[in-house]
């Protein structure tokens, strides 16, 4: 392996410095089989040893609850954290399967009110509105975000899953530090729909689910290695004919991976950090795990530079993969200010 530097890099152009790599916290309470608190807050420890500084969570996650798991591991380090969470995403305890998306002003003040209580901080350092709400214009959003920048409550702002018509517009009201999307070697519309205006207008990329919830990785090929309650279970890639296919597609991250002796977890993050350089932004994925060891071999990933015709050979993948990205799930928009 070939060490990258710099170790660290700005958020995008306004956005706080923070490691390569950031960690996803959302699989420690929620959607990915099994939880382990007393592990979950070793590996964010251990997260901060190795120089990851980003943490993400959100205010759905597990209810509130992977929030609350994150908040004696952010006080205790308030100020090496960037900590990251998001508002936007309504749900029904009694219905997994629901999904409201509110983007009004009030319901966001005291959504963030709520997330500073559960993560026991004053400031949230970057807040991102997890869907655009159908109906609610962005720049009403932002202007409601913009606020509680001014009020202190608030460091930098995020979108998550947006057009590029929708981040100009957005950042036109107030600099956007970062947008949050799905990116990695199975998913690459964000690459077409959002990266070129975002590194027009010096805003990072955070991907998200880098490692395809996982199937990337080779750990999961059949839902019958899931829990009853894994989400996965309804992820159209992970179900079905669809996930042979899918991992059929793996071979030549397996063959890189041998190569390299490296695993294809860290093949799969290293194709994302290139990205960095194909696409002239900053990019900071988050894959996200509940183990030491996993998020040990992952942040190694970031100094693993794959050759050109290793990315050659990674670089038909995305367009064969069957089944979409999401569990089809309807976002119906909600207001409740
Ligand atoms: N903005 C949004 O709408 C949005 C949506 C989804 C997720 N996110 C954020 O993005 C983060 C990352 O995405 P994600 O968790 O969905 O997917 P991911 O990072 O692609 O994959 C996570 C899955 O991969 C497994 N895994 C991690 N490292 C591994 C390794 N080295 N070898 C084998 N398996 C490994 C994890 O299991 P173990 O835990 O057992 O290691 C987990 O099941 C989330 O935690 C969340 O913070 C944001």
């Amino acid at each position: 392996m070939t060490r990258q530097t710099p170790r660290s890099v700005a958020l995008g152009a306004t956005g706080p410095p923070v490691g390569r790599q950031g960690l996803g916290c959302m699989g420690m309470s929620e959607f990915y089989g099994p939880t382990d608190v007393e592990e979950s807050l070793r590996t964010l420890d251990r997260a901060l040893e190795l120089g990851v500084t980003l943490f993400d969570t959100a205010d759905a996650y597990g209810h509130g609850r992977n929030e609350e798991l994150l908040r004696p591991f952010v006080r205790a380090n308030r100020d090496r954290v960037v900590i990251a969470t998001k508002f936007g995403l309504v749900r029904k305890a009694d219905d997994p399967r629901y999904r409201g998306v509110d983007n009004s002003p009030g319901y966001l003040r005291r959504a963030v009110e709520a997330s500073l209580r559960r993560l026991g901080v004053e400031t949230i350092d970057l807040y991102h509105v997890h869907r655009v709400a159908p109906g609610t214009p962005v720049e009403e959003t932002v202007g409601a975000l913009a606020e509680l920048v001014a009020q202190g409550k608030v460091r930098h702002l995020g979108l998550s899953e947006v057009t590029g018509a929708q981040l100009r517009a957005a950042h036109a009201v107030h600099p956007i530090a970062a947008v949050q999307s799905e990116w990695s070697l199975f998913s690459r519309d964000v690459e077409t729909t959002v990266v070129p205006t975002a590194a027009e207008l010096g805003v990072a990329l955070v991907p998200y689910s880098p490692l395809g919830r996982g199937f990337l990785a080779g750990a999961v090929t059949s839902v019958d290695q899931l829990a009853p309650d894994d989400f996965r279970r309804h992820m159209p890639r992970f179900t079905g004919d669809r996930a042979g296919h899918n991992a059929a597609l793996l071979a030549p991250v397996h063959r890189i991976a041998a190569a390299r002796c490296a695993t294809a977890a860290q093949v799969a993050l290293a194709w994302v950090h290139h990205r960095q350089a194909v696409h002239g932004l900053t990019v900071v994925p988050i894959p996200g795990t509940r183990s030491r060891a996993r998020l040990t071999e992952n942040v190694a990933a970031a100094d693993l530079v794959l050759t050109e015709g290793e990315l050659a050979e990674l670089e038909p993948i995305a367009a064969r993969v069957a089944g979409s990205r999401d569990a089809g799930l309807t976002m119906a928009a909600v207001r409740r200010d």
